[in-house]
């Protein structure tokens, strides 16, 4: 299943040694590290690696502004670094995307390497392209489409992870494989969480997402598959987020995923047996403790999808496992009646 890998991906069994050859054919006149505090602590450690600067930014999505890319900019200034130079983001999803951004708009593109350290960054940001930051309180606001010239991926690293952030994680993998892949589906029920093989599992489901990317780059139509769960778990995720109890991107996901299933057996697109087995494997995994909020309370964020139009919300849905359906217009009837 694992062979539709993308051509600037390495799963790497020795992190330095895939690193230096990277380095060695880059050959940049500088290199530069991003790391935050807890890539720095867990992860670089790991690394073999003489740099010219160690950028430290501190962790989490509230950093992951203009400011922060900011001062990105300026220390890659203050060391003279040049379109030859190379920037190695080392860390999640934040220090990828903000990054890769800044190196891509840095004298308008310098080379980047991603090393993700967490299981959402290893299977989703590793691959599509998309960069960027938040902007007045939107998600993703600003930002571009470039690959990095390479991404290693190395399963070590989650050993430190905190199992709520890998847990986060698991939530895009299981979306793989709702939208694209039966025998990963499979493969997932067959075993419990704590003996899940990464090694087996991340390349999979990076090919999975691989194959839709390929086929819709820029996401003019099948690529809206991979939003699935995303809707009204984006939804989820900005009405809890100055709450005392926010929620992780894949916790959002986890839940945004069981509703959107109960709306596509509403809009007759899903069979009932299938979504029962869906939502009791995504509900055993994970603890969803928060009360589910009024279709009132979350309109305002639901209409602020980049996928919708004039017309109303659109979804994608799962139409069996290993199928998804995208912008199905749902109507607001089934909306309320789910979201009680
Ligand atoms: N570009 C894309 O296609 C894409 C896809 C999915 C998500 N994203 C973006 O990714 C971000 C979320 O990624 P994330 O979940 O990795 O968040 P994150 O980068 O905030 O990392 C989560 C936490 O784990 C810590 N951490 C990282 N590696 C660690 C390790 N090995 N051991 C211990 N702690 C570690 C981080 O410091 C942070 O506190 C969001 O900004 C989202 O928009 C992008
Ligand atoms: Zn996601």
């Amino acid at each position: 299943m694992s062979n539709n890998l993308p051509s600037y991906l390495t799963i790497s069994a020795d992190v330095n040694s895939d690193l230096s050859n990277a380095i060695e054919t880059l050959n940049p006149d500088k290199i530069a590290i991003l790391v935050d505090e807890n890539s720095k602590k867990h992860c670089l450690p790991h690394l073999h690696l003489s740099v010219d600067t160690q950028i430290e930014i501190s962790s989490g999505e509230q950093h992951k502004t203009l400011d922060t890319c900011s001062h990105i900019w300026q220390q890659l200034t203050s060391i003279g670094c040049t379109r030859k130079s190379l920037l190695i983001n080392l860390g999640g999803g934040v220090i990828g995307d903000m990054g890769g951004f800044a190196a891509s708009t840095y004298k308008r593109g310098m080379p980047f390497i991603n090393i993700p350290t967490t299981l959402l960054s290893q299977v989703d940001a590793s691959v599509g392209g998309k960069l960027g930051v938040d902007f007045q309180g939107l998600k993703n606001h600003i930002g571009v489409f470039q690959d990095p010239v390479r991404v290693i991926i190395n399963t070590e690293f989650l050993k430190s992870l905190p199992k709520r952030e890998l847990k986060s994680g698991f939530a895009e993998i299981i979306k793989h494989a709702l939208i694209r892949s039966e025998e990963q589906w499979q493969y997932l029920n067959r075993h419990s969480f704590e003996a899940m093989d990464w090694n087996e599992i991340i390349p999979n489901s990076i090919a999975i997402k691989n194959e839709v990317v390929q086929a819709d780059p820029r996401e003019g139509g099948v690529r809206k598959i991979l939003n699935y769960g995303h809707t009204i778990g984006h939804a989820l995720e900005s009405h809890f987020l100055n709450s005392d109890t926010p929620l992780l991107h894949g916790e959002a996901i986890a839940w945004g995923m069981i509703l959107e299933n109960d709306i596509a057996v509403e809009a007759e697109i899903l069979e009932k047996e299938a979504r029962d087995e869906i939502n009791a494997f995504i509900r055993s995994n994970y603890k969803l403790s928060q009360n589910l909020p009024s279709y009132e309370s979350l309109k305002t964020h639901l209409l602020q999808d980049k996928k919708n139009d004039a017309q109303g919300i659109r979804f994608s849905l799962i139409k069996k496992i290993g199928a998804c359906a995208h912008d199905v217009l749902t109507e607001e009837a089934i909306l309320k009646k789910i979201l009680k």
